[in-house]
């Protein structure tokens, strides 16, 4: 069902494209730590791949992001209002979404992923099942600034940024993200943010390293992309999935290590690899609750609630855009 009132465009680049993906391999691969920013995981397999991991049972965070938001949807809809626009930054199969969309009446639901079929498809389904709330799917990269419709501002936005996406962002890039959230939200919006936290390695590493592969297959299948997508010969067999947790920075590292001395072309450019040497291609960084509040803060959101599993593994926060000029502290006196 199309909304015959969502007139205003969105501007907002498709990124997925081939020339975005080539200058992000070439410069990534080109420099002295090799790093692929992690957009580039999730084509059409990537993001099936994904949805596998999610079911995995050593992936607790999306299983208790669920409990979580099913054991307290009253409060938090009390928090978010009614009428209002939901709008889910990188909502891949959207399966939580209709937790929300269950207990919470929206005037419309605008779903973002860089993925744009598997986002139509996911998008469908879910439509089915709520074929009285107008959505619209949106085919792009929630990193870049984007102009949302203009029901956004007059209705009051409500940002929806599960699975712990934040985290796989620096801390200086999440707080840029969500200072981008509120001025795509408006004045007057919430955001319900989905994060997972600091625990013991042995919980954190099998999470991202099954013993199935299964991580290790969505891992690789970048180098897959590249081969097709860049017209490449990376020998894929030559790397490994490798995972660390970087303690200092706390974080989950994934690499993909070069199993021997590896040479290979992408889009006719040379490339080598020595034995060990790695192609940095995510981070998940791990946070206190504390530490969600101050990155808020700090991204121009007050959290107006938090609520976390039995075990305290994941946490979901409500957060409220700080008015305009009641940022004292970014004052100069
Ligand atoms: N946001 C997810 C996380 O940090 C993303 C993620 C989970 C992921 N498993 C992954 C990304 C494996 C790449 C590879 O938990």
């Amino acid at each position: 069902m199309r909304n015959p009132s969502f007139s205003a465009p969105i501007v907002a680049p498709v990124a997925n494209s081939y020339p975005g993906l080539l200058r992000d391999v070439l410069s990534g691969m080109g420099s002295l730590h090799k790093a692929i920013p992690p957009r580039w995981f999730y084509d059409q397999k990537g993001s099936k791949l994904f949805e596998d991991i999610t079911r995995l049972p050593q992936y607790y965070p999306t299983r208790c992001e669920r409990t979580i938001l099913s054991t307290y949807i009253r409060e938090i809809a009390l928090l978010l209002g009614h009428n209002r626009v939901l709008v889910e930054f990188g909502a891949g199969s959207a399966t939580k979404t209709s937790v929300l969309l269950g207990h919470v009446l929206f005037s419309e639901y605008i779903a973002i992923d860089i993925s744009g079929e598997f986002l139509r498809e996911s998008i469908a389904s879910l439509q089915a099942q709520f074929p009285h709330i107008p959505m619209r799917p949106v085919e792009a990269d929630f990193l870049r600034p984007m102009e949302l419709p203009h029901t956004v501002l007059q209705r009051g936005g409500v940002g929806f940024f599960p699975g712990s996406t934040l985290g796989n962002l620096s801390e200086a890039a999440a707080v840029n993200l969500l200072r981008t959230f509120g001025d795509a939200l408006g004045p007057d919006s919430t955001l319900l943010l989905g994060i997972d936290l600091l625990k013991d390695e042995a919980i954190l590493l099998p999470a991202y390293d099954d013993p199935q592969g299964v991580t290790a297959r969505f891992n690789l299948n970048l180098l897959h992309r590249i081969n097709r997508e860049l017209v490449g010969d990376i020998p894929v067999s030559a790397f490994k999935h490798e995972v660390r947790w970087n303690e200092g920075l706390s974080r989950i590292e994934m690499h993909l290590r070069a199993r021997y001395d590896v040479q290979f072309r992408v889009a006719d450019c040379s490339f080598s690899m020595r034995e060990g040497e790695t192609i940095h291609t995510e981070n998940s960084y791990k946070y206190t609750v504390r530490d969600v509040r101050l990155l808020l803060r700090a991204g121009g959101w007050n959290t107006t609630g938090f609520w976390t599993d039995p075990d305290g593994y994941f946490a979901v926060l409500s957060a409220q855009r700080v008015p305009i000029g009641s940022d004292q502290e970014y004052s100069a006196d």
